[in-house]
């Protein structure tokens, strides 16, 4: 800086180019020349370093711009008002195995495969008529088709005026995603499949428990018809031979000597009830059959009315047969419980309530099952229970689960209750299980009267 000690042996120019020698009054103008250089020296170093911390903050910001821009997963490409591409992240360049620099003013649509330029031609044009290009599914023409397919979102870019300068196009590959997808379909339809077949299998190891308490169940109406058949045969003999001899040369009294030895008034009062007690024996036998078809029918049941004692006694009888250690069964059901519903379906309930219960009593001598019904307003309730260990708490909410078993392997599937419990809901109703205080388990079935009323 200038100082006034040394003014006497200099002259200085005014802004008109007049000498003005310090010491001749000059002096003043000289201070204020000084102290304005001095003023706009140091507003020049503010504004530099001011300039530099801009320039500072500018840098940083590029920085994170930059490192968010590389971080993303996402495909960015920034294009102009021609659709020449400005600027695109490292996840494109990734994608279509291709350097930013050789992409810049490339035409956007070159990015893409042939199905898709059209489509991404027209992003710009929607935009510029106010349209929304949102999760639009496009492939870039790149390397590895796995990473080729990307939703697209284009957003229009506009200048500090608000004028439109260009898009940004952000893409999401979903070609992985779509992949991942296709693969937890077929695995989910496998699954169900595998569902199917094991309720399938569970219904017919059920029906395989059942065989032999069937076989037993047909064995009395098969026998009696066989016997009703025979006495009907020799019937039939002795009436041919007194016919016979009526057209014969027999007199009156041997006549009557043969209709005592042939037993024709007995034979006579016989046939009747012979022929009914056959005919029932046909009916009981083709029942069971019927039954029998039901419960292993995979059809679509049809509503039917029926007598829920009959069903149920029916199905305690064949699961007992069954068992090696037969626990006493008591029913305690009115003599006719008429409802509409799923015949075979109920059944099943019962079959598998009833095999339950036999099961925690298996070898138990005192092992006892209570089977009570009673219909309330608009439904039948069922229940079955038993003398057993009963449910532990911690499993009453797990027993209705598919494949829930305490049973060893190979001796349960663990689907009874699940199939049973679907089936019950299914028509309307309810199943429900519970320990009695007295000990053991007890099982609710709920099902409408009327399902066909209640629907
Ligand atoms: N009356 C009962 N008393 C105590 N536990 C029972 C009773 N009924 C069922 N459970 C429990 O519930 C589990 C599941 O029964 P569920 O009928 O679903 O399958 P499972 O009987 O084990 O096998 P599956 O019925 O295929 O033969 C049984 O393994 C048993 O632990
Ligand atoms: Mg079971």
């Amino acid at each position: 800086m200038l100082t006034t000690e040394n003014h006497k042996q200099l002259t200085i120019k005014t802004p008109t180019n007049r000498a003005l020698p310090l010491g001749e009054g000059g002096e003043d103008v000289w201070i204020d020349v000084i102290q304005k250089m001095d003023e706009v020296y140091s507003e020049l170093v503010d504004s530099q370093t001011e300039l530099e911390e801009k320039n500072a903050r500018l840098e940083e910001a590029h920085a994170f711009i930059g490192s968010v821009v590389a971080a993303m997963t996402d495909v960015l490409i920034v294009c102009d008002t021609n659709g020449l591409i400005q600027q695109v992240n490292p996840a494109l360049e990734t994608a279509v195995g291709r350097r930013e620099r050789d992409l810049l003013a490339m035409p956007l649509t070159d990015l893409f495969d042939d199905a898709s330029r059209k489509t991404v031609a027209g992003f710009l044009p929607e935009l510029k008529n106010g349209g929304v290009v949102a999760q639009r599914d496009v492939s870039l023409s790149a390397p590895d088709s796995r990473n080729a397919l990307i939703s697209v979102n284009c957003t229009p870019r506009c200048d500090h005026r608000g004028r439109l300068v260009g898009m940004v196009l952000v893409g999401r590959p979903i070609g992985e995603l779509q992949r991942a997808y296709r693969e937890l379909d077929t695995a989910h339809q496998k699954l169900t499949q595998t569902q199917q077949r094991m309720l399938v299998s569970e219904k017919m190891a059920a029906l395989g428990r059942l065989v032999a308490g069937v076989a037993h169940e047909l064995n009395n109406p098969i026998s009696f018809v066989f016997g009703n058949m025979y006495a009907l045969k020799r019937y039939g003999e002795a009436i041919t031979k007194y016919l016979s001899a009526c057209n014969g040369k027999s007199g009156p009294a041997e006549m009557e000597t043969l209709r005592k030895d042939l037993k024709i008034d007995q034979v006579l009062r016989d046939i009747g009830p012979l022929v009914d007690g056959t005919l029932e024996g046909a009916e009981r036998v083709r029942d069971i059959v019927q039954d029998l078809r039901r419960f292993s029918s995979n059809q679509e049941e049809t509503l039917e009315a029926f007598n829920v004692t009959r069903l149920v006694r029916t199905a305690a009888d064949w699961v007992i047969k069954t068992q090696r250690v037969k626990p006493s069964v008591r029913l305690d059901v009115p003599d006719t419980l008429e409802i509409r519903g799923r015949k075979g379906q109920l059944h099943q309930i019962i079959v598998n309530l009833v095999q339950n219960a036999a099961d925690v009593l298996e070898g138990d001598p005192n092992g006892e099952i209570v089977i009570s019904g009673e219909k309330t307003d608009g439904e039948v309730i069922i229940r079955v229970a038993d003398n057993g260990p009963g449910i532990p708490p911690e499993r009453i909410d797990k027993i209705f689960e598919p494949f829930f078993t305490t049973k060893p392997i190979g001796a349960g599937t663990g689907l009874g209750l699940y199939v049973s419990y679907n089936m019950a809901v299914k028509q309307g109703g309810d199943l429900t299980a519970a320990n009695r205080p007295e000990g053991g388990a007890e099982f609710t079935v709920r099902v409408p009267a009327d399902e066909h009323a209640s629907a």
